[in-house]
């Protein structure tokens, strides 16, 4: 097993050939409900019929270029994706990683521009994770991912909620804030809208440039295109990847009018990122989630939660149910990773986050009936915990 690989992955026995909407299939048949969706990844679930025939006929055509060239699809793209998050630019890249990386190179040169070039610090969140190059990793909570790479770069940590805090913090004068307006790894945490809305002001007040790394709750995960506009928010600066090519490896980083020609020429690049392919992808995201997507995000996800909220009241064992739309957590009085195991041997796929956390952030095309059958499922395994123990926990 992983032979020839580095270890830095505990992967599953299973070896999975053939998928279709929220279904896997192993090799041997077996058939799993995917409430996970390779990480918040496969929106459109899987052999999605448009998301088929637009990647069979672009693999045909032509699958990269460079940024030297122009195909039709970038500008198309980067437009669609202005409009959805009212910023002004985008730049694409391959990994939500690399989009946190533009993002703070884009502070630091923003800061250059002003004639501030001494702000070079970054300010972020307890429990926040945005990717582990030696930047983005710089501003994941954790000493578990950081310890073994310092010296990483300056960054000052505040508790979520923690108005006076970050008051204090950015009154320092960093470069940047940057947040999830919902912690993924950090155990589905979601902000309050009031503490979104002070860090807004307070980086007007401070001329710092607000980041949001939507990676993870964007590109309609909520029921909204981004997840801080239901705190009626806007960023300077906001971050998505996972789902915004149906599969394929996409980020972007997005700016705001202000800071939109803040790189020059030759200041930032990627060989592959933005490529026909893609971008193809990316246009048939689009275009399933303009037609109704994010409506269905919110019947399911309301269906969803009601589900959880059921088990919790019958079931101690289960502590709280967190998040919104379709990225839901199940925080349990017992560690996730043992609960999670047994779901995945009855078929139901979730992960683990922040070790008590079942992570729920299915594709956004799961049916009403197999939410009812995921939750059978769920109530089956918890049934098998001792639920005394949660009183205690
Ligand atoms: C909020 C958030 N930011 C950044 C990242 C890093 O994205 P990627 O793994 O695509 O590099 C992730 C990945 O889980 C994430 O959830």
């Amino acid at each position: 097993m992983d032979e020839g690989m580095m270890k830095t992955y505990a992967r599953a026995d299973e070896v999975f050939v053939d998928g279709r909407g929220a279904v896997l299939v192993d090799r041997d048949g077996k058939q799993f409900l995917d409430w996970l969706a390779g990480i918040a990844v496969s929106a459109l679930g899987h052999a999605h019929p448009a998301l088929t025939v637009a990647l069979r006929d672009q693999v045909g055509k032509v699958v990269h270029l460079s940024n030297l060239f122009r195909h039709p699809y970038t500008e198309q793209v980067a437009t669609r994706l202005c409009a959805h998050t009212g910023m002004a630019a985008a730049f694409f890249t391959n990994s939500g990683t690399e989009a946190m990386e533009c993002a703070l190179k884009l502070a630091r040169k923003a800061m250059h521009v002003r004639g501030t070039p001494e702000r070079t610090s970054f300010v972020a969140l307890e429990g926040g994770f945005h990717g582990r190059s030696m930047g983005a990793l710089s501003l994941t909570w954790g000493e578990k991912y950081r310890a073994p790479f310092q010296p990483l770069q300056q960054t000052t940590w505040v508790a979520p909620e923690d108005t006076a805090a970050l008051t204090k913090a950015l009154a320092a004068k960093p470069a940047a804030l940057v947040l999830e307006p919902i912690q993924g790894e950090g155990g589905i945490r979601e902000l309050s809208p009031e503490f979104l809305r002070a860090a807004r002001e307070l980086c007007t007040e401070t001329g710092t440039i607000l980041v949001h790394d939507e990676i993870q709750s964007g590109c309609g995960r909520t029921g909204r295109f981004l997840a801080a506009q239901h705190a009626g928010v806007t960023p300077d600066v906001v971050t998505l990847a996972k789902p915004i090519a149906a599969g394929l490896p996409m980020g972007v980083c997005m700016a705001s009018a202000a800071l939109a020609d803040t790189f020059q020429k030759g200041e930032h690049g990627s060989t592959f990122a933005g490529g026909p392919l893609v971008c193809r992808a990316a246009m048939v995201f689009l275009d399933v989630l303009d037609d109704g997507l994010l409506e269905q995000v919110t019947a399911r996800g309301d269906q969803l939660r009601r589900g959880l909220e059921a088990l919790a009241e019958r079931f101690p064992i289960v502590r709280e149910v967190r998040g919104r739309g379709l990225m839901l957590g199940l925080r349990l009085h017992h560690s996730a990773q043992e609960v999670q195991k047994a779901l995945y041997q009855e078929g139901l796929i979730v992960n683990c986050t922040a070790g008590d956390v079942l992570r729920i952030v299915p594709p956004f095309v799961l049916t009403a009936p197999q939410i009812e059958q995921g939750l059978e499922c769920l109530a089956g395994v918890l049934a098998r915990f001792p639920q005394e123990v949660a009183a205690n926990g």
